[in-house]
């Protein structure tokens, strides 16, 4: 089976185009952070709380080799770091097509001030230094996620530029 992994820094619209994508393109849908609330029981700012980010990235990289198991092709968001840890991207990229979602800093911080996600990497910035935050850890992450068969800048982004990426 042949998945769409989206990737790319929290904010990015992982979800909001992958849901998009795969009803567009008739596949299923997965957000991998749901995926992992589900096995777990509990939500991912419990699990960092409880248990800290090494024991999440743990069953991140668990929740994510069970996609293999998946029966129908699958759009899948994946949380901003996945791509970071455990080999997750040569994981990602043997089980599908792998797609960046760039976007900069200052659309990330917008993006994600306005959700009402909670997000405990940033959870304790102070918005004053967010967006420095942001274009210091994108630096960081930008080698993990350049290995993406695909690319494409989230500013002005259609749906229909996002479905050619996959025909
Ligand atoms: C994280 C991003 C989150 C979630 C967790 C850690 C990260 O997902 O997986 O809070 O390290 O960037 P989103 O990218 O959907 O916010």
């Amino acid at each position: 089976m042949m998945h769409i992994f989206l990737i790319g820094y929290m904010g990015c619209g992982k979800s909001y185009w992958g849901k998009r994508l795969a009803s567009s393109l008739d596949f299923e849908f997965i957000d991998l952070d749901e995926l992992i609330e589900k096995r777990e029981g509990i939500s991912i700012p419990e699990i960092f709380e409880q248990y800290g980010e090494d024991a999440f990235r743990e069953r991140e990289q668990s929740a994510l080799e069970s996609v293999k198991d998946l029966k129908q092709t699958t759009v899948i968001s994946t949380g901003g770091g996945a791509p970071c840890f455990h080999h997750n991207m040569d994981r990602m990229n043997a089980m599908g097509k792998t797609l960046f979602l760039e976007a900069n800093p200052r659309i990330l911080k917008q993006n994600i001030l306005k959700s009402d996600e909670e997000r405990p990497i940033v959870k304790a910035i102070p918005e004053t230094e967010l967006e420095t935050y942001i274009a210091n850890h994108l630096k960081e992450r930008l080698p993990f996620y350049e290995q993406s068969q695909l690319k494409v800048n989230v500013d002005g982004l259609t749906l229909d530029n996002l479905k050619r990426l996959f025909r």
